[in-house]
């Protein structure tokens, strides 16, 4: 039998010609991600957001919250400390279970994820880099560890890094019930960073040591799991198409299969991506029953419930988890926008490939630029003044330098939805050219519309 073609994750291509390498090449250049601590030669694990990164990474946040909290009466908002008191990591499970399986080269001295590696290699124990032999596997706790207080390494004063928000949310849950009006069913929602002491970081932003999450913990009584369970799946997949606007067709649902699941899952699906290296996880969405509030309660001595106004039950609620990857999200949603487009001929007649990200202009980082044709006869004062009103509703961009094609292109290339060019029109009608990403089309319009046109244009914006 032919053996399968190993795909290379860094190269390989999606059908718009996206791929690892050339998104780690443009985050790069147009500023979006660079390599924590570049200057000394890079941290592995750890990026940091340049200007239009951070503001990407800030639009799907708030698209997420609003999503969450603004869209739901019954889902309210929390932000809990990143460090926590150590036995909330015993009673979750994380002490014991969050540990991956490694094995170490004893030649070459390279460390693997076990359950990453061929189940031949893993055999054999042969090192897939240089042949040499390969160490029993053994478990590696994920969990970055500090010691608080003026206290000498050891275990006096151990706290961890959080590896998930989830535990912030579960042991505020009787706090939340006490001081909001809040009743079963409802949410609580979270967003911030997470950290996991990773053994592959590799993929750029996909796994990472430190990253951010978007974390929702649903509250239900128990028996109405699976409908919850249910709603969720749906939901969380109409945000991604409809307020992310990711392309449905790189997306879908993936369930647990019984020796898949969390220890604290009865049923779990993940929404993956198609990424141009395969499809991998993006969202978790998990019936955690009542694994952590039960747990919490026996490992603080207190019983954590709730006690339902209506009927006088009282009972541990059941949990619907939806866990989303803030930065993770971002790799996607570059990753889905960018397209190279093949446009004509440019003038020495060879092809004239276009890169261009398709962001929803809700996501984009900028959503217009305003350029004055030229820079004399006013025009750059009166672009100035249209820019100066677009910015106190919109990310809004002023560039007078270069040929206007050459404005346009670099707009493509970082996805700004609209650009706006002043003209000698401009001065005698107020009418100014309104360009169009995706389709490149333009169109006059007046420049006391253009708040209200753009306003409706990002409503109505589906892409093809
Ligand atoms: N509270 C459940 C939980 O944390 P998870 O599947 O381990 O579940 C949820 O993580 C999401 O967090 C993942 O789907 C992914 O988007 C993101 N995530 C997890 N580990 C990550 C890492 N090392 N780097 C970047 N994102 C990560």
């Amino acid at each position: 039998m032919a053996k399968e073609k190993k795909i290379n994750p860094q190269t390989a291509q999606n059908e718009h010609g996206a791929s690892m390498e050339k998104l780690v090449s443009l985050c790069k250049r147009r500023g979006f991600v660079y390599q924590s601590s570049e200057i000394y030669g890079g941290l592995n694990g750890a990026w940091d957001y340049g200007p239009l990164g951070i503001a990407l990474k800030k639009n799907i946040q708030e698209i997420w919250w609003r999503e969450m909290t603004q869209k739901h009466d019954n889902i309210v908002g929390l932000d809990a400390a990143v460090m926590m008191h150590p036995r909330v990591w015993e009673a979750s499970g994380h002490v014991e279970n969050f540990s991956d399986p490694l094995v170490d080269c004893k030649s070459c001295k390279t460390r693997f994820r076990a359950d990453n590696l061929d189940p031949e290699a893993l055999t054999a124990k042969k090192c897939p880099q240089c042949g040499g032999e390969l160490t029993e596997p053994r478990q590696f706790n994920l969990m970055f560890k500090t010691h608080q207080g003026p206290v000498d390494e050891g275990e006096d004063g151990l706290v961890y890094l959080r590896p998930e928000t989830a535990q912030g949310i579960f042991v505020n849950f009787k706090n939340v019930v006490d001081t909001s009006r809040v009743s079963i069913p409802f949410g609580i929602a979270q967003t911030g960073k997470a950290f996991r002491n990773e053994i592959t970081t590799k993929n750029f932003i996909f796994r990472t040591c430190e990253f951010e999450q978007m974390e929702m913990q649903f509250f239900v009584k128990p028996g109405t799991d699976p409908e919850w369970l249910a709603y969720w799946k749906e939901e969380r997949m109409r945000y991604y198409t409809d307020s992310l606007g990711i392309l449905a067709s790189r997306l879908r649902f993936h369930q647990h299969a019984k020796d898949e699941l969390a220890h604290y899952a009865a049923d779990a699906y993940d929404i993956e991506y198609q990424y141009p290296f395969g499809w991998q996880e993006l969202e978790g969405v998990h019936d955690r029953t009542d694994f952590d509030l039960r747990r919490h309660g026996e490992y603080c001595g207190k019983e954590i419930n709730y006690l339902d106004p209506e009927t006088n039950e009282r009972y541990i609620p059941y949990i619907i988890e939806t866990s989303a990857g803030l930065t993770r999200s971002v790799l996607i949603a570059l990753m889905d926008a960018y397209e190279e487009q093949n446009i004509g001929r440019d003038k020495d007649g060879k092809d004239d490939i276009r890169t261009v990200l398709h962001f929803h202009p809700n996501v984009a980082p900028l959503t217009v630029a305003v350029f004055p044709l030229v820079k004399k006869d006013g025009l750059d004062e009166l672009a100035k003044e249209i820019h100066n009103e677009l910015k106190m509703e919109f990310n809004s961009f002023y560039d007078q330098s270069g040929a206007i094609g050459r404005r346009y292109r670099r707009m493509d290339e970082i996805g700004t939805p609209y650009c706006v060019t002043v003209d000698s029109n401009t001065k005698e009608n107020g009418h100014v050219t309104l360009r169009f990403r995706d389709s490149m089309q333009q169109i006059s319009v007046h420049k006391q519309d253009l708040i209200t046109r753009i306003r409706q244009e990002n409503r109505i914006y589906k892409r093809n």
